[in-house]
């Protein structure tokens, strides 16, 4: 990292190589990433530790880390400017999670939205203890590089409050020792909505069952098109306000995509037919998406120098969280 770099406020975010990224990752996460690198000191992480908890097959898990990698730098991210490595090749992410897990109280990861949805849905009984510490990993991600923001989409605010509080209780128990981070979400595109039943977050594991759900950032131009056409709006005729669900979700895609905030992009549609938003909507989508495709086309022609990027990224990221680590264990005593 250039020295100049290191005089500004440090993010760090990551997202899991579980399953295809669609387009509200790409609008919650990494198209601000993207357009905010210059501001801050970057830190962007490929969660594998994270992904276990969904079991995925090796050789699937294995590839996944890749297309991650190679999504990352074709949505923009700059490895001169941004730290990109695989949390699994920094083993202090997996201590200090013990750490943190031994400062957590129960009844804290258990009010987590995400644990109790999944647990509902699977059975206390049968899923891992992976997915209730979950957000202990998440937290000590952030810790380690004393973040100063964490830039995510709606969904991971609640991950973040535990990590200021988790960061809070061992300040107050040892003095200074990490910095309490702030989450960085943004007003439009924060919650992408699924495209077939936009009351529910649009979700990578849904998107498998359901293709009709989202929209994937390696979706071709005429599979974009039947999604979005498809996609579930009311009983108007037309935009107008207020609208309901289906159309504000269409209208927030748009806005984000275009730069506009939402008062813009309903005005640009008040009245129009639902077909002349979707048209626009595609054709949003597909310019962005065809220049990440065509680069990460080109990025795929050689894993090696991807590996070797990662690599790099790894021993350089190594070092900051190393001196982290034992920080907090000099402060709980462990060394
Ligand atoms: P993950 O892999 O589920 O999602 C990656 C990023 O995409 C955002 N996102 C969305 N944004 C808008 N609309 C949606 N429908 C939508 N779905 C997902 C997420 O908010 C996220 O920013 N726990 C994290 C990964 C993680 C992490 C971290 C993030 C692990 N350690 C440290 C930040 C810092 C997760 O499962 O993200």
């Amino acid at each position: 990292m250039p020295p100049a770099a290191q005089t500004r406020p440090r993010v760090l975010s990551g997202i899991q190589p579980d399953f295809s990224l669609h387009i509200g990752n790409y609008l919650g996460a990494l198209r601000n990433w993207a357009r905010d690198q210059d501001e801050f000191e970057n830190y962007f992480c490929i969660v594998d530790l994270h992904a276990l908890t969904v079991l995925p097959d090796p050789a699937k898990l294995r590839a996944n880390v890749l297309e991650l990698a190679a999504l990352y730098v074709a949505c923009g991210l700059d490895p001169a400017r941004c730290e990109i490595f695989v949390q699994s090749h920094v083993p202090a992410h997996a201590e200090l999670a013990w750490i943190v897990e031994c400062l957590t109280p129960m009844g804290w990861l258990e009010r987590m939205t995400q644990f109790k949805a999944r647990s509902q849905a699977q059975g206390r009984e049968r899923i891992s203890t992976g997915v209730f510490v979950y957000p202990d990993l998440m937290a000590a991600d952030i810790l380690l590089y004393d973040a100063d923001y964490v830039p995510v989409g709606e969904d991971q605010r609640q991950h973040i409050e535990l990590t200021r509080d988790v960061a809070q209780r061992l300040n107050s128990l040892h003095g200074d020792v990490v910095k309490v981070p702030q989450p960085l979400i943004r007003d439009v595109g924060a919650r992408v909505m699924g495209l077939d039943a936009p009351l529910e977050k649009m979700s990578k594991s849904i998107a498998i069952e359901r293709p009709g759900h989202a929209v994937l950032l390696l979706d071709p131009p005429d599979v974009i098109r039947r999604k979005v056409a498809r996609a579930q709006t009311d009983t108007e005729p037309a935009v107008r306000d207020p609208v309901g669900p289906g159309v504000a979700n269409l209208l927030d895609m748009y806005a984000a995509l275009r730069g506009l905030d939402s008062r813009a992009a309903l005005a640009a549609f008040e009245g129009k037919p639902y077909s002349a938003l979707k048209s626009a909507v595609t054709d949003a989508m597909v310019d962005a998406l065809q220049p990440i495709q065509a680069k990460y086309a080109d990025l795929r022609s050689d894993d090696a120098a991807l590996q070797r990027l990662l690599a790099e990224s790894a021993e350089r990221v190594s070092a900051v969280a190393g001196a982290t680590l034992r920080r907090v264990q000099v402060a709980m005593g462990l060394r």
